[in-house]
C-alpha cells in the first residue's frame, strides 16, 4: 500500500511532495528515542563492519540512516539533548552548557542583591546527595537564582530554558511520556511549564566510578527502566507514575560507549577501529536495543513503534594521536582582561566582566595563538552570523568562543583522552538514524541537524511538529521521509 502510493506520487511529483505523502499515511502509536552518547556518524558502518548481525544493523535494514546528522555547537550533554527535544540551539533555549555563566543570575544561597551575575551549574553538585544512585533528586539550595517577578528564586533546570520541549507538546495532549538520565538535572526536559513527564528517571551516574564496566552496570538501570515501561511499570525511585500504561514517548541515554572514548578509545588498526572496552560499551549498548526490540515485539507493538536513535554529542579526538591537553587558566590569564567565568572542555567559552574588553582579550588570545592551539577565535559580528546569538543581549551568551585544534582539551585532567563539547567535527557528526518494521532500508546523505528529531517525533506521532516553539523559531524542519 505504501508503496504504491509512493511509487505514483513519485512517478508524478517531486520526491518532497511524495514523502509527505507517505508520511502523511504513517502515524506511530510510540515513539522510542535513545541517544548513545559519543557514537559518531562514522561509527555506524564502522560497528555494521565488525557486527554484520547486530541489532543496528538488523534496524537499519528497515530505516533510514541520516549519514551528515550534525549535533547542536556547543555539544554539551545538555544542548545536545534540548537540541531535539525543543528543536533548537542555545541562542533559543538558552542553554549552552551545564556549566555556565548568566549574567543576570546569582549565587546559590544568596538573595540575589550586589552585581548580578553567576556560574549557573546543573550537574550532580545540586542534588542532595550525589554520591548515592537515589541521590534524592534536585535540592533547591544548590542552585543557581534569579529575580523572578521581583522575587529571588532558584531555577530549576527546567526553568532555565525559554522554549518548550516535545514532552511538554505530548503530555499536553493527555499521553504517557517518560525520560531517563545521566543526572536529576535532566529534569530540564520537563520543559518549562515542568509538567513534561509523567514520569522522570534520574539516576545518578556520579554514584559510580568512571570505568566502562562501572558505566555499563549504570546503564542498565536505564534498560531496565525501558523495559519496565513496556511493561507499564514504575522502576522504584522513579518520579510520578505511568499508572499501568505504556508511555507514547519515551527515551533516555546510554554512557557507556562515551565513557569508554574518554578513557580507551578508538586504536589506528585497520579493520578493527575500536579498542576493546570500546567495542564491549557499543556491543552491550547494542543488545539492549535488542532487548527493547523483544519487548517491543512481545508486547505486540513494534509495528507501530517508531525508534530513533540519535546522539546528543560525539567525542574528540577519533584518532588517539591527536590528543592534547592544555590547562585551561593558560586561556583566561592570555586574555590579559578580567574574565568573570569561562567554560572549559575542548572549547572555552568566555564571559567577560566587561563586553567592552572583547576586543583586546581577541588580540591578546591571538597573540598567544600557538601555545593555546586555537583554531578559530568566535566574538562580536561572527558570533551573530554564525547563529550564536548575540552577548550585549542575551546574557546567556558568552563573549567569546575559543575553538581548539582537533583534539586538544583546555583541562588538567589526566583521565581523559578524549572529551566533547566543542564544535569540531569529532564533537558534532553524530548517528541518526529512526526504524520501523514498515520501512524501506534508505540512507540519506544530506547534511541534517539532531534539532530535526524534536518535530519529527511530533510529525510521528501524528502531532503538529509547530506547537515546537524553538522548531518555529529556528525554522527547523522535520527528518527526511517524514
Ligand atoms: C551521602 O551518601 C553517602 C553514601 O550513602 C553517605 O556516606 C554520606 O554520609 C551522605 N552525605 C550526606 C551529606 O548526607
Ligand atoms: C569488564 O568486564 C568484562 C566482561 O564482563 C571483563 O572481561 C573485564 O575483565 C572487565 N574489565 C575490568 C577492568 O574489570
Amino acid at each position: 500500500m505504501h508503496a504504491s502510493i509512493r511509487t505514483l506520487a513519485l512517478a508524478v511529483l517531486s520526491l518532497g511532495f511524495a514523502e509527505q505523502t507517505l508520511a502523511e499515511a504513517t502515524t506511530y502509536k510510540h515513539v522510542a528515542v535513545f541517544s548513545i552518547d559519543g557514537f559518531h556518524g562514522s561509527d555506524v558502518a564502522k560497528y555494521i563492519a565488525v557486527r554484520p548481525k547486530s541489532t543496528i544493523a538488523t534496524l537499519l535494514e528497515t530505516g533510514y540512516e541520516y549519514t551528515d546528522a550534525f549535533t547542536s555547537a556547543p555539544s554539551d550533554s545538555f544542548p545536545g539533548t534540548q537540541a531535539q527535544f525543543t528543536g533548537a540551539g542555545p541562542r533559543t533555549t538558552g542553554v549552552w552548557y551545564d556549566d555556565t555563566y548568566d549574567r543576570t543570575f546569582f549565587a546559590p544561597g544568596s538573595d540575589c542583591s550586589g552585581k548580578p551575575g553567576a556560574e549557573v551549574v546543573y550537574d550532580e553538585t545540586i542534588d542532595y546527595n550525589s554520591t548515592e544512585v537515589f541521590s534524592g533528586g534536585i535540592n533547591p539550595k544548590n542552585l543557581p537564582r534569579a529575580i523572578i517577578n521581583g522575587v529571588c528564586t532558584p531555577v530549576f533546570p527546567h526553568s532555565r530554558i525559554r522554549v518548550n520541549t516535545v514532552f511538554e507538546v505530548v503530555a499536553s495532549k493527555g499521553k504517557v511520556t517518560a525520560y531517563t538520565d545521566k543526572h536529576p538535572a535532566y529534569d530540564m526536559v520537563r520543559g518549562p511549564s515542568g509538567k513534561g513527564l509523567t514520569q522522570g528517571y534520574f539516576p545518578e551516574i556520579n554514584a559510580f566510578p568512571t570505568t566502562v564496566n562501572d558505566t555499563i552496570t549504570y546503564d542498565q538501570l536505564h534498560v531496565d527502566a525501558f523495559l519496565d515501561w513496556l511493561d507499564g511499570k514504575d522502576p522504584k525511585h522513579a518520579e510520578g507514575s505511568l499508572k499501568g500504561q505504556i508511555p507514547t514517548l519515551f527515551g533516555g541515554n546510554f554512557q557507556a560507549v562515551s565513557v569508554a572514548q574518554k578513557t580507551v578509545g578508538y586504536q589506528n588498526k585497520p579493520g578493527l577501529p575500536f579498542t576493546a572496552p570500546l567495542l564491549r560499551a557499543l556491543d552491550f549498548v547494542d543488545a539492549s536495543l535488542g532487548k527493547v526490540v523483544a519487548k517491543l515485539k512481545a508486547k505486540g507493538i513494534y509495528d507501530e513503534t517508531l525508534i530513533v536513535v540519535a546522539s546528543k554529542h560525539g567525542q574528540s579526538p577519533i584518532d588517539p594521536s591527536k590528543y592534547k591537553k592544555i590547562d585551561p587558566k593558560a586561556v583566561t590569564k592570555a586574555t590579559k582582561v578580567n574574565v568573570a567565568f569561562q567554560t572549559s572542555d575542548d572549547i572555552a567559552l568566555i564571559f567577560l566582566e566587561n563586553h567592552q574588553d572583547t576586543l583586546t582579550a581577541v588580540r591578546n588570545l591571538k597573540a598567544q595563538r600557538n601555545n593555546l592551539e586555537i583554531q578559530d577565535l568566535i566574538y562580536g559580528r561572527r558570533l551573530i552570523e554564525l547563529g550564536f546569538g548575540n552577548p550585549l543581549v542575551d546574557p546567556a551568551v558568552p563573549d567569546i568562543i575559543v575553538k581548539p585544534e582537533l583534539g586538544i582539551i583546555y583541562t588538567t585532567s589526566t583521565a581523559k583522552i578524549a572529551e566533547h563539547g566543542g564544535i569540531s567535527n569529532d564533537d558534532r557528526h553524530v548517528s541518526v538514524f529512526v526504524s520501523n518494521p514498515k520501512l524501506e532500508k534508505r540512507k540519506y546523505h544530506n547534511q541534517v541537524s539532531t534539532k530535526q528529531v524534536g518535530p519529527t517525533i511530533l510529525k510521528a506521532l501524528g502531532l503538529n511538529p509547530m506547537e515546537l516553539k524553538g522548531a518555529v523559531a529556528e525554522g527547523t524542519k522535520v527528518l527526511n521521509g517524514f
